[in-house]
């Protein structure tokens, strides 16, 4: 049985076309969301998904502003970078690029950002707001795939939903999303026994632990929606050939290329699951349409007195 295909390029653009008319009505009322990224050194990953943010905020007329300091930088420095942007009124939303070189102490950057502008929804107080169910800036990521679930009408309520992966930036967040929607939420991570008996409990399986392909048909019931969280860069011919062998348009592409890109969910889980997202085309667009709606929704909730004083005038 071939699965479901989650087009997570379609949501994506549904989200963008949302959050483009609340730009618009924005604009009417004087107002222009403004975004900053601050982008440390030439990790070249991370220099790629900054250069995606960016393209997204001039496609959707967000003004944003792109800081590179260098990978010496010191904590002190970024503080203060970080305290000038939260300071900026034309400045709604702050992004700091993870990850930061090891002389920062990221977990006091990450502090320093104002929970109003914290459009990565990584501050304590916004991590409190989520756990505590009040509103708030929530992550990208962890929010794409609650979207991708629910407009594929995938129900959430009252399933097993297992998320493998217990990071900050994905699987602790979506986990409690997923929690805060009713479902029965169990986490897994490397000192999780018996793995996969415990992902073929899920009707909803959540992979993000950064490990190309690790999710095999073993671990999926028959009829399960897999997420597929991971996006990993494979360049080796041996593990080439462990996913994709005798798959004639990736092996053109990795010729091409010398590389390809591979979600943490074997690609033979598409003949068990019930839908699945691909990698790439799955969760990885909703991350910047998030961050689109995230910088607009942190725009009109500072703005918002402004706004209100405005349509009385
Ligand atoms: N690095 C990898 N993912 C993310 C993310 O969602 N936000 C930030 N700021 N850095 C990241």
């Amino acid at each position: 049985m071939a699965s479901i295909l989650l087009d997570g390029n379609k949501i994506a653009h549904q989200i963008r076309m949302e959050v483009a008319a609340e730009i618009e009505t924005m604009r009417a009322a004087g107002i222009r969301p403004g975004l900053a990224v601050i982008l440390v050194g030439h990790n070249s990953a991370s220099e790629i998904y900054v250069r995606g943010k960016v393209k997204s905020c001039e496609e959707l007329g967000i003004y944003s502003e792109k800081l590179t300091p260098p990978d010496t930088v010191s904590t002190e420095q970024l503080l203060a970078l970080v305290e000038d942007l939260n300071r900026r009124d034309e400045i709604d939303g702050i992004l700091v690029q993870l990850p930061l070189p090891s002389q920062v102490d990221s977990k006091e950057v990450l502090l320093a950002v104002d929970p109003a502008k914290d459009v990565d929804g990584f501050h304590p107080v916004n991590v409190g707001f989520l756990s505590t169910q009040r509103p708030g800036l929530v992550p990208c990521t962890p929010a794409g795939v609650i979207e991708i679930l629910e407009r594929s009408e995938i129900p959430i309520a009252g399933q097993e939903a297992v998320v493998v992966g217990r990071s900050d930036i994905v699987g602790k967040p979506v986990a409690m999303l997923l929690l805060n929607n009713n479902a029965t939420v169990t986490v897994c991570h490397s000192k999780t026994h018996d793995l996969q008996a415990v992902c073929r409990r899920a009707n909803i399986l959540v992979a993000a632990i950064g490990r190309p392909g690790m999710i095999r048909r073993e671990y999926v019931t028959p009829g399960a929606t897999v997420i597929d969280v991971g996006m990993n860069k494979v360049t080796d011919e041996a593990e080439f050939q462990r996913l994709f062998a005798g798959n004639r348009k990736r092996e053109e592409t990795f010729r091409a290329k010398g590389s390809t890109l591979v979600g943490d969910v074997h690609p033979e889980v598409a003949e068990v699951a019930g839908a699945i997202t691909p990698v790439p085309g799955g969760v990885g667009p909703l991350t910047i349409a998030m961050l689109m709606a995230n910088t607009v929704k942190a725009a009109r909730l500072r703005r918002a007195n402004r706004m209100r004083e405005m349509s009385r005038t």
